[in-house]
């Protein structure tokens, strides 16, 4: 009777593996199957990355937080994408992680401390700390950590995959402001769900890395779309709802054409202006820029 039992429990066992293979050792899936939660109407942009890119399901301690999409030879994020909820505590003190499934491809999804020494396979795979060190930028978060809850969901953003080679005039500047503006709307105007994504312009030419290594970028976008939101919305903040968007310089030499440089702000932001958008603006700007047909949002968010 309890060999029987023991066999039909082998047998579950079994059966159950291949569930358990995907779940725990989380192999690369070449799509968000795993985190669709985190984009409007479960649907992910598209366009944005032709090839060379991987999804990233953002695992930390057993759960999803959000979502990134991971360009190989850049060694940084495209995008990430999340939804909004105001963090009910600080930031947390920053200790960094990488993702050991881009390095070994049966290795466990979760993101994971930095260990010393770095292992060479980590290193070739994607950013590390030492790429950061002596550069003149800023490790910025795509995905910020004031914009998440949870003591975990901050810790998450912590990724390095989350990160980009961004100037302290604008991590610390301008887009400090829009990122504080949006989660300001949010709690002001938004009912439900707050979706929102942010990523990246490559240089068209003469493109920057740090370290020879990581790519950086010309400019950081981002978009919001809230589906559903107050019904008495003041006039003067119709522009800014169902969806809005926003451009920001990271390169103060850049020229003018998509955003503008107001020469009149201190020196310590001059150069890294943002400049707010319609949705569709900054679709268009994306799609020119990056030669394929951009839709962040499923339906535009309507
Ligand atoms: C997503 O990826 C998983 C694992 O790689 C695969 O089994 C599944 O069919 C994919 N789904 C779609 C919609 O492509
Ligand atoms: C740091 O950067 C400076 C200027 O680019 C360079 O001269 C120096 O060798 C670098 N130091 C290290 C430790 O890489
Ligand atoms: C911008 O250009 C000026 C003049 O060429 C140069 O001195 C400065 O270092 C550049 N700044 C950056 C951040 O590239």
């Amino acid at each position: 009777q309890s060999q029987r039992e023991l066999i039909l429990f082998v047998g579950a066992f079994l059966l159950l593996l291949p569930w358990f293979g995907g779940l725990v050792l989380g192999e690369l899936s070449d799509n968000f199957s795993q985190c669709l939660d985190f984009f409007y109407n479960r649907t992910p942009p598209k366009g944005v990355c032709a090839a060379g890119c991987q999804p990233i399901c953002q695992r930390y301690r057993n759960q999803y937080h959000f979502a990134s999409l991971y360009h190989h030879e850049h060694r940084a994020p495209l995008y990430s994408a999340y939804t909004l909820s105001p963090a009910d505590g600080k930031r947390p003190k920053a200790f960094w992680m990488y993702e050991p499934q881009l390095a070994f491809s049966r290795a466990n999804s979760e993101m994971t401390p930095f260990q010393t020494p770095v292992d060479q396979n980590v290193i070739e795979s994607q950013a590390v700390l030492q790429d950061y060190k002596n550069t003149t930028y800023t490790k910025g978060h795509l995905n910020p950590s004031m914009h998440q809850r949870t003591k975990e969901d901050r810790e998450a953003t912590f990724t390095l995959t989350n990160i980009v080679p961004q100037r302290a005039g604008s991590n610390s500047g301008p887009w400090s402001i829009l990122e504080n503006e949006v989660l300001r709307k949010f709690k002001a105007f938004c009912n439900g769900m707050m979706y929102v994504i942010t990523g990246t312009m490559p240089y068209m030419s003469g493109a920057q890395w740090i370290n020879n290594r990581v790519s950086v970028p010309e400019y950081i976008w981002s978009a919001y779309c809230c589906p559903s939101y107050r019904d008495s919305l003041p006039m003067s903040v119709r522009p800014f709802f169902p969806t809005y968007a926003a451009v920001g310089r990271n390169d103060c030499n850049s020229t003018q054409e998509i955003v503008p440089v107001n020469t009149k702000v201190k020196a310590s932001v001059r150069g890294y202006d943002v400049r707010r958008m319609s949705l569709e603006a900054l679709e268009n700007i994306l799609t020119k820029r990056l030669a394929m047909p951009i839709s962040l949002f499923d339906g535009q968010c309507q």
